[in-house]
């Protein structure tokens, strides 16, 4: 396994970059903060250099700027430095760093807290101890930081709180609020899956249910809810509480143990805690990997930080999923009302454009299902009898649109892969092309790596990380059903690229405002009379597609959601012709296989001008 790190510069011993200590002598670089963290790991966890070999690849610097050390005996024997000019076709470099590639199952991580999971899985099958680090069914950090609050806390609000503390000058009065959301999180009562077996453990007593637990006789053997949320995730150490002290270690630093104590006392004491655990190891090799001497600028104490103001938001938890993810409020609101909803739709139709989908125009398939190994079938991904065939009408319609854009060489990515149904079936029909599968369930990858295992592909590379992790080129993006407004960043992921799109849309309704997505997508509509909360409420409608085919369905309300559907995919597709795509606007065929059954192609430049 390679780990891929920033770096920016390699300092020369003439610089102080090389000093000589007790034991040995030390090289200095200047690395991010995100690279510190996965190192300051690499070394807790003890991994073995020849497991895990460690490249750095320089990038210009930015702002974030950690002056670490690493004993030369450790530089010789396990890392390599790769310059500006990287390893052009190494697949680890097409995502943002840290990543891992694990050449083995040809397969990328990309993200701090994917690379930091895996790094901890190595270590538990290396040194083949309990997996506890990766928490209660090895879920610790596991949901990606655009579903989850807690893993975003972790691999990116963190890290900015650290950078902003770095940075505090005299003329600053503010901390930043992370460190508030922490100190209020860690007093939230703990909430965990396995919570009876966990009263069970700690007070020795049988129990299977909150009124059994209300029954326990002494006060004694009442689980404190509060007193018990001893770590960050709850009553056991986990990967986060160490990713966490990493960089709170940081923070500690600069404004002191003492100002910390009086600020965040419920902070300090989970610090404490951490650093007890392991009797003070992980403190050390913070110590070891970045000694306050190599940064005197940035990590002495900060004077006068004890007058700098916190806000400690009340009842505040990381855990609880951020389900305001419109931020509408008030008068804001989205309607419901169906003559507000008509009122709305009048004002698209005074939009200057043609609204409306083609049926689908392929007499026959471009392949032929009975020559596709099983593996290579939807049945090969353990999908339920039943939902077979409409998985089957779901994939026709997307790979004859790409047999048709492909060409030798072509690199093709399946975004937002899940399992691989679309990915693995055009791999095998493609196979002179490359693709690639990016997923950032791990679980969900894992069921498509065995099936390109059990079909031998050779022109797969599988990508566990966001979206927004990837970065390489391409050729022809896919994407079924990648939810809201994962569709728009898959869209403009092509758009950078120039690249062929093969996109089926799902979820309109969850589709919101995010720093490079904003909505409506393209000029037309955005100077349109029709204001955001009303392109929002049009999304709304157009998850109001069930089955027509149904009894209960509500038939007025299904065509209008498939009108509405048809409206925000105009959108999508003028922002892309407005990039110089030809765009088509298709339906599914057999249209019933799913009420998410729009497809969007855009051709780029000269290709297939049909
Ligand atoms: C509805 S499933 C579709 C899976 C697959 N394309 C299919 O049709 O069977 C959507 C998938 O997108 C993945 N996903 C959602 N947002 C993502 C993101 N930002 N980065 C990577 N994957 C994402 C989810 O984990 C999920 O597996």
């Amino acid at each position: 396994m390679k780990l891929y790190l920033k770096y920016y510069r390699l300092l020369p011993s003439t610089e102080g970059g090389c000093v000589t200590g007790a034991q040995h002598s030390v090289r200095a670089l200047d690395v991010p903060l995100e690279s510190y963290i996965v190192l300051v790991l690499y070394r807790y966890l003890e991994l073995n250099p020849t497991d895990v070999v460690v490249h750095f690849v320089q990038c210009k610097a930015t702002t974030n700027v950690l002056r670490i050390v690493l004993p030369t005996s450790s530089v010789e024997a396990s890392a390599f430095f790769t310059d500006a000019a990287p390893l052009p076709h190494d697949p680890a470099l097409f995502c943002q760093l840290p990543s891992i590639a694990i050449e083995r199952i040809n397969t990328i991580v990309s993200g701090l807290c994917g690379v930091c999971r895996r790094l901890t899985k190595q270590h538990v099958a290396a040194t083949k101890s309990s997996a506890g680090l990766l928490g209660f069914k090895g879920n610790t950090l596991v949901a990606p930081a655009d579903a989850s609050l807690w893993t975003k806390f972790c691999e990116l609000d963190m890290v900015r709180c650290v950078e902003e503390v770095l940075k505090l000058g005299v003329k600053d009065n503010l901390l930043p609020a992370e460190i508030g959301q922490l100190e209020s999180h860690l007093v939230q009562p703990l909430k965990s899956h396995n919570i009876y077996k966990l009263i069970n453990l700690v007070n020795n007593v049988r129990i299977s249910s909150d009124e059994e637990h209300r029954k326990l006789a002494s006060a004694e053997q009442q689980f404190d809810f509060h007193a018990n949320h001893k770590f960050a995730e709850g009553y056991e150490k986990t990967l986060a509480d160490l990713m966490l002290y990493i960089c709170f270690e940081l923070v500690e630093r600069r404004l002191t143990n003492a100002v910390l104590r009086a600020k965040v006392p419920n902070l300090s004491g989970w610090m404490e805690r951490v650093a007890k655990h392991d009797e003070g190891r992980l403190h050390r090799v913070c110590n070891e990997v970045l000694p306050t001497a190599q940064n005197c600028s940035l990590l002495t104490a900060l004077s006068g930080c004890d007058a700098l103001v916190l806000e400690i938001p009340q009842e505040f938890s990381l855990y609880k999923s951020d389900t305001k993810k419109l931020n509408l409020k008030g008068d804001q609101v989205l309607t419901t009302n169906q003559a507000e909803v008509l009122d709305i739709l009048r004002k698209v139709d005074r939009i200057p454009t043609d609204i409306g989908s083609a049926v689908n125009d392929w007499a026959t398939n471009r392949f032929e299902w009975d020559t596709v190994p099983v593996e290579a079938r939807p049945e090969g991904g353990k999908l339920p009898p039943a939902r077979i065939l409409r998985k089957r009408h779901q994939l026709e319609s997307l790979v004859n649109e790409v047999m048709r854009l492909a060409t030798d060489g072509a690199i093709i990515v399946d975004f937002c892969s899940g399992t691989g149904h679309l990915g693995i079936l055009l791999a095998h029909l493609l196979p002179r092309c490359t693709v690639y599968l990016l997923e950032n369930k791990e679980e969900s990858q894992q069921r498509a790596m065995e099936r390109v295992e059990r079909l031998a592909l050779r022109n797969v590379v599988f990508f566990q990380c966001n979206l927004d992790y990837f970065t390489a080129r391409f050729d022809i993006g896919v994407s079924l059903h990648a939810c809201g407004v994962a569709t728009d960043i898959v869209l403009e992921k092509c758009f950078a690229h120039r690249a062929h799109f093969v996109s089926c849309p799902c979820c309109y309704g969850k589709l919101y405002n995010i720093e490079h997505v904003t909505y409506p997508r393209s000029r037309l509509f955005r100077e349109s009379e029709l204001a955001l909360k009303e392109y929002f409420c049009v999304a709304h409608c157009a998850d109001q597609t069930h089955d027509l085919a149904s009894d209960r369905t509500n038939v007025a309300k299904a065509h209008q959601g498939f009108y509405c559907m048809d409206v925000i995919d105009r959108d999508r597709a003028l922002r892309a012709e407005e990039l110089g795509y030809k765009v088509l606007r298709k339906r599914l065929k057999d249209e019933s296989c799913t009420p998410k059954n729009r497809l969007l192609v855009g051709i780029y430049g000269e290709g297939d001008m049909r």
